[in-house]
């Protein structure tokens, strides 16, 4: 059997943050490392998502092409990547030719299978920028909740999901304008064709997970509908027809072809060319799709239907999709930059204690959450003081006490408690391995830390500082047995800690020959040198990463003079204050500013009457994209500092001519 496993594409538009690294990398990188051990015929792909809404936004925010933001993020998601040992085959991107050619030929045969169909449809229309937007180019004020800055597929206060048009006070993202409803034509994937097939399949998959399958009973209970797969953006797969031109395949309907594009490049790598047929074109492969709870729908629903629409491939065995990691009480935002970044994580501390941390609290059944006291005390207290300690007393006492040879002892001596000891690691790969194949890593790393608190019993019990004197037999008895937990640890750690468990096999001079070959007892002979597995972390280092977590919610990126110089700031006189009707904070105010006038929408009415702002000096961003609020034209902002107390405007300290440039 062939295993083919995959974790979900990360954009290219950012770092990738603790939260994806708990959902979709670390548990099957934890898989692809035990299935290799086992040596089962597996290979792990990934790669990047380059295209989408995502990237366009990004890089509009960042005044950057979508390709310098791509190229930028693919290089430092790779390292990060690199660095806490993600073990890919292959790590591809969507951008690549070969990609986009598969895309492509994924959309003209399902086209000409007439499961893709064109409908003219009504989409919002930027005037101003002269483009059709994209739903999350769209921003307004959420139906629901009320909250300002809903985007145009969901709003991310409340969460709920919107369409566009249900935005009450609907604007241009780019420039602000509101966009007008016109109509145009996007093409549709059957999804609704699929209901009884996509049933039928899930009706097999008994064993997947509650929370996935709950997911996707309820979408096949309400009932699948069409999906639009095409996007007006001039990033992205071309779709491959005449009359599409300038639109691009939806993000979602190419990522998942990744999986097979970033199998291709890998058996091109290989000098293969076809290799990749072995695991796509074989029925019997278990496709394994590592993903967050965020990409349910796609894996377990659209992605298989258009897997059955195009013929020729496996459908997923397995999706193992996590739920969530939060932070502190409070969710991962990337929008916010309330995260803990790879890149950061990896400049202060080492990749294994997180990777412990994480599956430790692996959010397999439900939302965990991240804290870095948790963090400090699972390092301190486990790594450390129960897995660390043991090897390290063991190690150091044969160094010590048997010239670094581990003393031999036939096998008719051991004892009772010994054979309990060497037993229940015998019993433990196929154990812990039934557990990695369950997808329950949590458990088999529990598992593997009772046998060294296990271990650590043991040795107490057998006193071999005492033993040493009164009956050496004893003691070369127990610190052989201890020898055998330490060969034992050193590898069924490895899916888990690879860095330690390297360092832990350089010590004992082990090259592991298999998971299975854990259960014949490893020997070692000789005891290399050695050094401290885990050293402690201070209180004060977990302060300073507490401090930064608060600071980040407020901070932004740091820019240069140049760029702060675009912004023409001045000083402007309030002229005349009214407040805009049907708006309790909305005021429109005319200010004078050099030598013309402007009118300035601002939030302040809840602080400031009319009155109290005509003739204040206030301070403006005068080149501000001019944008309508409410229907009222603004051409500019006021500077204002927001409390807990609310908003107050940021005033000249001494009267000076309006239009002054403020530096
Ligand atoms: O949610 C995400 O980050 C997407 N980029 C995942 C894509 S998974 C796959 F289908 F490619
Ligand atoms: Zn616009």
């Amino acid at each position: 059997m062939k295993i083919l496993v995959t974790s979900a594409l990360p954009y290219a538009n950012g770092e990738i943050h603790l939260g994806h690294l708990a959902g979709a990398y670390l548990p099957a990188d934890i898989y692809m490392r035990y299935q290799r051990l086992k040596g089962r015929d597996a290979i792990y792909v990934c790669g990047t998502d380059e295209h989408g809404v995502p990237i366009t936004i990004s890089a509009d925010k960042q005044h950057k092409t979508p390709r310098e933001i791509v190229d930028k993020y693919y290089t430092s998601i790779t390292d990060s990547f690199e660095g806490f040992g993600m073990t890919f085959d292959n790590f591809s991107r969507t951008s690549l030719p070969c990609h986009h050619r598969l895309a492509q030929d994924f959309f003209t045969r399902i086209y000409e299978k007439d499961l893709i169909y064109p409908r003219d449809i009504e989409q919002f229309f930027c005037g101003r920028c002269r483009r059709f937007l994209p739903d999350r180019y769209v921003i307004g004020k959420c139906p629901k909740c009320g909250s300002e800055g809903a985007r145009g597929d969901q709003c991310e206060a409340c969460g709920h999901w919107l369409e566009p048009f249900e935005l009450i006070e609907a604007r241009c993202l780019v420039c602000g304008e509101a966009p007008r409803r016109t109509q145009t034509r996007h093409w549709y994937f059957k999804l609704s064709a699929f209901q009884e097939g996509l049933s039928s399949w899930i009706a097999g998959k008994k064993g997947w997970r509650d929370t996935v399958l709950t997911f996707v009973q309820g979408w096949l209970r309400e009932g699948l509908e069409d999906r639009p797969i095409t996007r007006d953006l001039s990033w992205g797969v071309p779709v491959p027809l005449a009359e599409a031109n300038g639109k691009v395949l939806y993000v979602w309907f190419d990522a998942p072809i990744g999986y097979i594009s970033s199998t291709i490049e890998w058996a091109e790598k290989q000098g293969k060319p076809d290799r990749w047929k072995e695991y796509w074109c074989d029925k019997d492969t278990k496709l394994v799709h590592f993903i967050g709870k965020d990409n349910i729908v796609f894996h377990a629903l659209i992605w298989p239907a258009m897997l059955m629409a195009y013929g020729d491939y496996v459908l997923p065995s397995e999706i193992p999709a996590n739920q969530f990691l939060n932070l502190a009480g409070g969710k991962f935002s990337t929008s916010k930059d309330y995260a803990i970044w790879l890149p950061d994580y990896l400049k202060g501390f080492k990749p294994d204690s997180l990777r412990y941390a994480l599956t430790r609290n692996a959010p397999e059944a439900r939302d965990t959450d991240f804290t870095w006291r948790d963090f400090q005390a699972w390092h301190n207290n486990e790594l450390a003081d129960i897995l660390g300690n043991f090897i390290n007393r063991t190690l150091t006492f044969i160094k010590r006490y048997y010239n670094s040879r581990v003393p031999e002892v036939a096998s008719a001596s051991y004892g009772a408690r010994d054979n309990e000891m060497l037993a229940s690691l015998r019993n433990a790969p196929a154990a812990i391995g039934a557990r990695i194949e369950g997808f329950e890593f949590k458990g088999a790393l529990q598992d593997i830390m009772s046998i060294a608190q296990e271990a650590n019993r043991y040795f107490d019990h057998e006193e071999p500082w005492s033993t040493r004197m009164k009956d050496p037999a004893a003691c070369a008895r127990a610190m052989n047995v201890c020898a055998h937990i330490v060969a034992v640890l050193a590898v069924l750690i490895e899916p888990f800690l690879p860095f330690t468990a390297k360092r832990i096999q350089k010590m004992i001079g082990l090259v592991p020959g298999g998971w299975d070959d854990i259960a014949r007892l490893p020997r070692i002979a000789e005891i290399g040198e050695t050094s401290i597995l885990f050293e402690k972390i201070g209180d004060d280092v977990i302060e300073l990463q507490e401090g930064k977590l608060k600071k980040e919610t407020t901070d932004k990126e740091t820019i240069d003079l140049e760029y702060f110089s675009k912004i023409a700031l001045l000083t402007g006189r309030i002229l005349s204050a009214e407040r805009i009707e049907g708006s309790k904070n909305l005021m429109k105010c005319q200010v004078e500013t050099r030598d013309r006038k402007k009118q300035i929408v601002a939030g302040i009415g809840k602080d400031y009457t009319p009155e109290q702002l005509v003739g204040k000096v206030v301070i403006i961003v005068d080149n501000l994209q001019p944008a309508k609020i409410r229907g009222v034209l603004s051409e500019a902002m006021l500077l204002a500092a927001v409390d807990e107390r609310g908003v107050v405007l940021v005033t000249a300290d001494r009267p000076v001519t309006s239009g002054t440039p403020v530096r």
